[in-house]
């Protein structure tokens, strides 16, 4: 075997995967003529061609836009999980949904999350792989949206939905701008991440910990600016899920050789490695682990770090850690 065969074969868990951004470009062409949604193109290879966060989300937009129908939403979770064992060797994963991107189009909340949970239960049942849910706050969302949000979920939960997150655009909307809808999630049971530091200065991520209560940080990348910042996350343990591909492309680190990762590593911080929007990015969990791992020169001790340090991040209890190490 050589060694991308072997990155590939590790047993992994992913913690930062967007549902929506799973979904193959086959899949939404299919869903887009299903439900009579107009296409940028009609050449399926092209749908997923961008070059900022921008455009990317207003893609994401469109693709969550397909998605109507319970079935809908179990074959997307189904297919998405069968992509992340065929490419990546996927055994666990805790992934993102966006509820409002649906419930604002009067997608009932029942059947986003029940559709999520056939489509992962079917994926169990047939390859083996689990999957946990994390609803995630979309930031540009108003915060009283993103609350009831909190409180449309907890009325609808079920045991595979454990967390709550946030994403979006994260320039022009802080942290603590959410406050409220994080304080409603732990007060409902729900554990805590959110993207921070991906586009904006490490005081992100300090607001999370400090005033969200995040148990980890979704990318982290700027957070080489700031030694104490870095020194506080080492020191307390925090574990940063990143995301190589996917902020080359739309983050202006291509060469992945440079990547905040290369140096987030070299600083002791507990990293582990995603796809993100795997099909949107062109990209899957396995590729993630070939390229960053080549371009970097890891060999399969740093591999073997990356990969506990995923299991150690995750929102399992501690036998179930005990038994996937
Ligand atoms: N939504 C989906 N993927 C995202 C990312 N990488 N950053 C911000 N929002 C997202
Ligand atoms: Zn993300």
């Amino acid at each position: 075997m050589d060694y991308p065969e072997y990155l590939r074969s590790v047993p992994k868990v992913e913690l930062h995967c967007h549902f929506e951004g799973t979904v193959r470009a086959a899949t939404f062409a299919d869903l887009a003529r299903k439900h009579d949604v107009a296409l940028p193109t009609d050449e399926v290879e092209r749908l997923y061609d961008y070059d900022t966060i921008y455009e990317f989300l207003k893609i994401f937009g469109m693709v969550s836009s397909t998605l109507i129908d319970r079935e809908d939403f179990a074959r997307c979770a189904y297919e998405s999980l069968d992509d992340g064992v065929r490419l990546g060797s996927l055994r666990y994963r805790e992934m993102f949904f966006n509820p409002t991107l649906h419930t604002r189009r009067g997608v009932p909340m029942a059947t986003v999350i029940g559709g999520l949970v056939d489509g992962i239960r079917a994926a169990e049942t047939d390859f083996g792989v689990r999957c946990r849910l994390i609803a995630d706050v979309y930031r540009q969302d108003p915060p009283e949206v993103a609350r009831q949000m909190v409180e449309e979920v907890l009325a609808n939960r079920v045991d595979e939905l454990i967390g709550l997150g946030m994403d979006g655009a994260e320039a022009p909307d802080p942290p603590e701008k959410f406050a409220e809808a994080y304080r409603a999630a732990k007060a409902g049971g729900l554990r805590l991440t959110s993207h921070a530091s991906e586009d904006a200065p490490p005081v992100n991520i300090t607001t999370c910990l400090d005033v969200l209560g995040c148990e980890r940080i979704d990318h982290g990348y700027h957070i080489m600016s700031d030694d104490a910042v870095v020194r506080r996350c080492r020191d307390e343990g925090i574990h940063f899920t990143c995301c190589p591909t996917s902020t080359a492309v739309v983050y202006g680190w291509p060469d992945l050789t440079a990547h905040p990762i290369r140096d987030m590593v070299a600083a002791g911080l507990n990293v582990m490695l995603n796809s993100d929007d795997p099909t949107m990015f062109h990209t899957d969990l396995g590729s993630e682990y070939i390229e960053l791992c080549t371009a970097l020169g890891y060999g399969p001790e740093t591999v073997r770090t990356l990969v506990l340090n995923g299991v150690d991040a995750t929102w399992l209890d501690d036998s179930d850690k005990t038994a996937m190490r």
